[in-house]
């Protein structure tokens, strides 16, 4: 039940890379729309010693370089900044954290969102902390950014850690592709329709592709994304969430029990990939230099400045063993330097069960495409009579019924997905968070298939910058019959 809306925000690691390009705009994008209440106030905190007026000057920085120029209102930026304020901490040092409570008392007014923004090791530490101070009682929540730790132990540990003083129903485990209206798009595509549930499933289906690919390489992260990898940094989270979305039953209600159990049922019903399936039902890789855009870039170890074993693009071929999905295989794709930026959700369809049609007429089969990135579209592939007198028989073609969203909504700004986050877990509605189940259903699903590669000492392939990944990507689903869609 979503609660009573926080006057409080206080951002764990306000001066991090994350605050500073994603959240602090959006906080911004909030305020001009006229979305914050009156009464909120945004406490940031990092170790560094910041007064509020620098605080300040920084946050008008990050909103200045992040916010397109077109929707930068000085006004808006002064109304932002009046509700913002700094308050230095360390989550190792408990005196620091104790004034850090005591400021958090003086500004509290009501309820209190806390958004932890700080490396993972830190979110035990700063609840305990916070628990230990009397201030994460009824009335306050907790947004964790992710990664949720690095397997199903590290996760685990964390989200224990997190229960002692949070209660599941106060926190609120971010995978910002929740947050975009694409994303959400599917739920209503699916669910506000009644032509497509009929045909939602094994008996029609054939199978199914989910792509994230990303043009940008390892971008100053390498430390990070190194001891991470594709199959953490996106499998776990981003594309599992989606193959959740596109695969459950349709929830009772858009609400966050009910969409969160029959999320679960999904992630649960995941097949196992082991050691013995790694080799056919998955394939790694890592990009070398190559031309991205028209641009040479260099490949992912000169970036890192050394040879490394992680994979930075993975494909699967993924089952979800229930009586809707039996037998169709979930082709997953995520990879870092690809040719385009494209996140899209693909139904095959089956074939006609028999043509009535001359032998030559080719009948390709439909197929449903659910475009999220970079512009919203959704794409119904038909055949379609070929104009013509037809004297050698009729002749089909396929056609495209193609819906653009950003058209078709032309008078509706598309937020960023950091907005709608921050507006849910202000009113405390969990329903587009992740739940501690989800997280650790994922974690021991990928847990198994890292294993795997580990056992079966598997390196990731390189593929140049600028391709769609190994080759070996596209044996995997040639071998089944299918293709990719490039
Ligand atoms: C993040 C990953 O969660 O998602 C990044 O850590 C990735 O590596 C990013 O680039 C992709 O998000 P988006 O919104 O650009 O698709």
């Amino acid at each position: 039940m979503p609660g009573t809306c926080a006057s409080l925000l206080v951002i764990f690691g306000a001066s991090g890379d994350l605050a500073q390009r994603m959240l602090l705009p959006s906080l911004y994008g909030l305020q001009h729309a006229g979305l914050l209440g009156p009464e909120l106030r945004i406490l940031g905190s990092a170790r560094s010693e910041l007064d509020d007026a620098a605080f300040r000057e920084s946050v008008a920085d990050a909103v200045r370089r992040n916010v397109p120029a077109a929707d930068l209102d000085e006004a808006s930026l002064a109304a932002l900044l009046e509700r913002v304020a700094y308050h230095a901490a360390d989550s190792g040092d408990a005196e620091s954290m104790a004034r850090l409570g005591q400021r958090i008392e003086a500004m509290r007014t009501g309820d209190i969102l806390y958004h932890l923004s700080t490396a993972p090791r830190f979110y035990v530490p700063i609840c305990v902390a916070l628990g230990a101070l009397g201030l994460a009682g009824p009335g306050t929540r907790v947004m964790l950014e992710k990664p949720i730790g690095t397997d199903l132990g590290s996760a685990t540990t964390i989200n224990d850690g997190v229960a002692r003083v949070f209660d599941e129903d106060r926190v609120f485990r971010v995978d910002h592709y929740l947050g975009k209206e694409g994303v959400q798009n599917l739920i209503a595509l699916r669910f506000g329709n009644a032509m497509f549930e009929p045909l939602w499933n094994a008996r029609h289906i054939q199978h199914v592709q989910i792509t994230v690919a990303e043009t940008v390489g390892v971008e100053g992260r390498g430390d990070y994304y190194d001891t991470s990898g594709a199959m953490r940094d996106m499998v776990q989270n981003h594309l599992l969430q989606l193959v959740c979305l596109t695969a459950m039953e349709p929830p009772a209600r858009f609400e966050p029990t009910a969409v969160r159990n029959e999320k679960i049922k999904v992630l649960r019903s995941l097949r196992h990939i082991g050691r013995e399936q790694v080799q056919s039902e998955t394939v790694t890789g890592q990009y070398t230099s190559g031309a991205v855009g028209g641009k040479v870039v260099p490949g992912y170890g000169e970036e890192l400045g050394r040879g490394s074993r992680t994979e930075t693009f993975v494909a699967m071929r993924a089952h979800i063993d229930n009586w809707r999905w039996s037998g169709v295989p979930f082709y997953l794709r995520t990879g870092k330097r690809m040719p385009r930026r494209a996140t899209e959700i693909h139904l095959q369809f089956r074939a006609v069960p028999h043509s009535i049609f001359d032998p030559r007429a080719k009948i390709a089969p439909n197929g449903l495409t659910i475009r999220l990135q970079p512009e919203e579209r959704i794409e119904l592939r038909l055949m379609s009579k070929t104009p013509g007198l037809d004297r050698a028989g009729l002749q089909l073609s396929q056609v495209a019924l193609d819906l653009d969203m950003h058209e078709e909504f032309a008078a509706s700004s598309r937020r960023p997905a950091y907005e709608r986050l921050y507006l849910d877990a202000l009113e405390g509605n969990g329903t587009l968070f992740v739940r501690r189940d989800e997280t650790e259903a994922a974690w021991e699903w990928v847990d198994a298939v890292i294993d795997g590669w580990r056992a079966n000492d598997i390196a990731p392939k390189p593929y140049p910058a600028g391709t769609w990944g190994p080759a070996s990507a596209v044996a995997m689903t040639e071998r089944h019959g299918h293709s990719w869609r490039e």
